[in-house]
């Protein structure tokens, strides 16, 4: 290469960079949607009674779960273009080989910000009563465009141009034909997909599951104990607010003090009142709480064994005679209770083709 090919190619090369640098590092999208030719079963959406057996499913009338819409709704998920820069899509948050949630304490959002809270796992949430850390919303539907509006997490404050640039990707004219009947974008349209897709992310087939139907006896002697201390009221507590019938989250009430600390930066729903979080695929999580303060399962363990404070608000089931509880676990039945929260995971729902990315 002589001198002239090599100026000619560095200012070629400074020009890219200028060019990329003036488009509002805007990220340039290119990847195949691959969809199945025939859609996947969503709508038949079962799950065998004693998963929720005392909750009732929040599906409204106006809004019942189709193939096509949670199809639509998959697309939408997976999709950056649903963010202002195309940097990031719900699913950059919620990963599926992690039970929807992603590993990290706080996440990253469109700007390269990160969140005030900790991402959380999805499954099972057409039996919850509210979503978010702070129980603030109680509608799926509303639920979904929160995300999408938000400063930090994906910067689409004006629906109109979340429509508009909705309707610049070809694939979307034929999905919400489908679904819809015409091939018009609403913020509602979208909304109502996403909330299928939600609703349609079911999981029932832990080893936690399959016991139930054989007595437990696909269970270790110490998942057998892990769960024994899991629903014993007076040694620890745990199934007074993760109820197994009831999705392993509450059954009367939806937020509790769990004495993490004595004063509250993030008060939560109020007075450090967080919501009671389904521990289905707890395992795969982490890190754990609402501020993401635990990385593993052990410091969980730890926190309710010898850490709980005696907050004011502290809820309940976690006193004492009028004091924080402290359950003096032994090693063992420490190892016993994580034992058994892993065996709430759900290889099948972490794997299952129709929740996962279509874009290849
Ligand atoms: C930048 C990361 C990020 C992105 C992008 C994101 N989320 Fe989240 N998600 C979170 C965080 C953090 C929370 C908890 C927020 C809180 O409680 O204040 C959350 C909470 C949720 C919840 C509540 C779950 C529950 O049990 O209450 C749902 C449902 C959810 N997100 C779905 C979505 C959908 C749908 C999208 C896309 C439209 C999306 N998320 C995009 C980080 C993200
Ligand atoms: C009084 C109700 C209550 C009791 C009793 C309780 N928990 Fe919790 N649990 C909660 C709440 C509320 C949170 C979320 C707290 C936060 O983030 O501030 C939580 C969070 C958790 C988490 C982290 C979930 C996540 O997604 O980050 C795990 C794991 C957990 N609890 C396990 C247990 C175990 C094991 C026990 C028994 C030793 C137990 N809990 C007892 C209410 C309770």
């Amino acid at each position: 290469m002589n001198r002239l090919t090599l100026l000619i190619l560095f200012l070629m090369v400074s020009l890219l960079v200028i060019q990329s640098c003036t488009d509002e590092s805007v990220v340039p999208v290119e990847r195949q949607l691959n969809l199945p030719p025939v859609e996947f079963d969503y709508s038949t959406n079962a799950v065998p009674n004693h998963v929720a057996n005392n909750l009732s499913d929040n599906t409204p009338p106006f809004n019942q779960l189709t193939d096509a819409g949670a199809t639509l709704g998959r697309v939408l998920f997976y999709d950056t273009r649903l963010s202002k820069n195309n940097s990031v899509a719900c699913a950059s948050c919620h990963h599926q080989e992690k039970g929807f949630a992603d590993g990290q304490t706080f996440s990253t959002g469109f700007e390269g910000v990160k969140t005030t809270r900790n991402s959380m796992a999805i499954s099972n949430l057409k039996f919850q009563k509210s979503f978010f850390w702070d129980t603030s919303s109680s509608e799926l539907e509303d639920q979904v465009l929160a995300p999408l509006k938000n400063h930090i997490e994906m910067g689409m404050e004006n629906m109109d141009y979340l429509v508009t640039k909705i309707e610049a990707s070809d694939y979307y004219d034929e999905l919400f034909e489908t679904v819809y009947g015409s091939k018009e974008v609403t913020p509602t349209r979208v909304s109502n997909a996403l909330a299928q897709f939600m609703r349609s992310m079911v999981s029932y087939e832990s080893k936690y599951d399959q016991g139930v139907e054989s007595n437990f006896s696909n269970f270790s002697g110490l998942e057998k104990m892990g769960m024994n201390l899991f629903l014993d009221h007076s040694r620890t507590a745990c199934g007074d607010c993760h109820n197994p019938q009831s999705n392993f989250a509450a059954t009367w009430r939806d937020h509790a003090n769990i004495g993490l600390d004595l004063v509250y930066e993030d008060e939560g729903a109020g007075s450090g009142q967080f919501k009671i979080p389904s521990l289905r695929n707890i395992a795969l999580t982490g890190p754990y709480m609402h501020d993401g303060r635990y990385n593993t399962l052990e410091e969980v363990i730890e926190h309710y064994n010898s850490g709980i404070q005696n907050h004011p608000s502290l809820d309940w089931s976690l006193r004492d005679g009028g004091g924080a509880k402290k359950m003096n676990l032994n090693d063992l039945e420490k190892q016993a209770l994580i034992a058994f929260l892993h065996t709430l995971t759900d290889d099948s729902f972490t794997s299952d083709e129709k929740f996962s990315n279509p874009f290849r």
